[in-house]
């Protein structure tokens, strides 16, 4: 089958990091995001992707290339301007096959897509949404369900006093080409808002994947979760297989008294030095540095970053090639940009800032989780 993937989303929440590349190339552990995702389809049976692109496609494109990397053969579909998430695959109409999986590009989760699409098969229904539960359905899409798989009804980004289950629609479809004549052409459309509603009682179903894992990475906290449950194995990708051997990769240069915990990665051409403590969930990448002394814990090092003696780094990103002073802190999901130098001594974030503060109060060149 076929895997159209919506690739369009600026990824706001993730600036700095989204501000240099598009949240679909942000490495996760050893690879771009969107490289899980192309991995994931293809363990389905899904080697033929389409990519609905939006935003900076041009850089996707270029790392991505025709996907044989990553075991699938792309076909790219540009956007004039968003069409939103019916009106890009109403865009890629041409290149769809009778019976395809819509997918939203910005997941990170190992769901068992062919027992869902089986599950399609087997109730010849219209579209089935893969729903997980989760604990507050209130930023996802809704869903009420039948005991025979049947939804009864849809609500996107529903409001306190309509949430009556757990279940949310996880962005994963399998569709009938036939969906396509419910989607007007030429302007944007949501198919959360536009499509869905009128599909309840019409062949709209759903196939709950208990005990998978799924997570939106969209904010630091969760891109900094995500890359560590990547490294821990608590979501299945083809990231594991590299670890097989231990986290320091092959042409690393770790000291022999720094310490690397098991649920680490350290890549090639990576420098770790002497009593530099290196935790769970941390990815050192090529050609970044750590100074003896250095604790690190859920720390994201991106290629070329350096980071000094004696500093100390948890739950945060440190952008391409930029620099850690010595004995400087840097906590709390912040994101250091690409290039960025900070001073030695520096405390990173500078004050405690509360979940829900505006963005703007955090430093210029980094930014906590903040609510957008
Ligand atoms: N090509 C293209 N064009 N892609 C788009 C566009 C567009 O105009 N708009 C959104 N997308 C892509 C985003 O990049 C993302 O990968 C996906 O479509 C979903 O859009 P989001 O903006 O991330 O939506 P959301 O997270 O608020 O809600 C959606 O996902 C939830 C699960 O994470 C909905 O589908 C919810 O119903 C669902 O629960
Ligand atoms: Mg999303």
């Amino acid at each position: 089958m076929q895997a159209v993937i919506l690739v369009g989303g600026k990824g706001t929440r993730l600036r700095p990091l989204t501000s240099e590349r598009p949240k679909p190339i942000v490495p996760v552990a050893d690879r771009p995001f969107l490289a899980h995702m192309l991995e994931w389809v293809a363990r389905h049976g899904m080697t033929d992707v389409v990519l609905c692109c939006g935003f900076r496609s041009d850089a996707v494109v270029e790392v991505i290339g025709d996907g044989s990397q990553y075991g699938v053969h792309v076909t790219w579909v540009f956007e004039p301007e968003p069409r939103g998430t019916a009106g890009a695959v109403k865009m890629a109409e041409e290149h769809l096959q009778e019976r395809f999986m819509l997918i939203n590009g910005d997941v990170l989760t190992d769901m068992d897509l062919s027992a869902q699409i089986e599950a399609h098969e087997r109730t010849g229904a219209v579209a089935t949404l893969a729903l997980v539960p989760v604990e507050d359905p209130s930023a996802y899409g809704l869903v009420r369900l039948e005991d025979d798989g049947r939804v009864r009804g849809f609500l996107e980004k529903p409001k306190a006093e309509d949430i009556d289950t757990d279940l949310i629609s996880a962005g994963a479809y399998v569709l009938e080409r036939s969906i396509m004549d419910m989607i007007p052409a030429g302007r944007e459309v949501s198919i959360e808002r536009e499509v869905w509603p009128h599909l309840v009682g019409e062949g709209l179903y759903g196939h709950v994947h208990r005990g998978a894992y799924w997570m939106d990475i969209g904010t630091p906290e969760r891109y900094v979760q995500g890359v560590a449950d990547v490294l821990s194995g608590a979501v299945r990708t083809a990231t594991l297989d590299r670890l097989q051997d231990g986290p320091v990769m092959a042409g690393a240069d770790v000291d022999p008294t720094a310490v690397v915990a098991p649920d680490a990665l350290v890549e090639a051409g990576a420098r770790v030095g002497a009593g530099a403590r290196i935790g769970s969930g941390t990815v050192v990448g090529a050609g970044a540095s750590v100074d003896a002394g250095a604790s690190l814990d859920r720390a994201v090092l991106l290629p070329g970053a350096r980071v000094g003696a004696r500093a100390e780094l948890s739950s945060c990103v440190i952008g391409a090639d930029a620099a850690i002073g010595d004995a400087a802190h840097v906590k709390e999901h912040v994101i250091v940009g690409d290039g960025v130098q900070v001073p030695a001594a520096t405390r990173l974030p500078e004050v405690e800032v509360a979940e829900d503060a505006p963005a703007a109060e955090a430093p210029a060149a980094t930014r906590p989780i903040a609510a957008d």
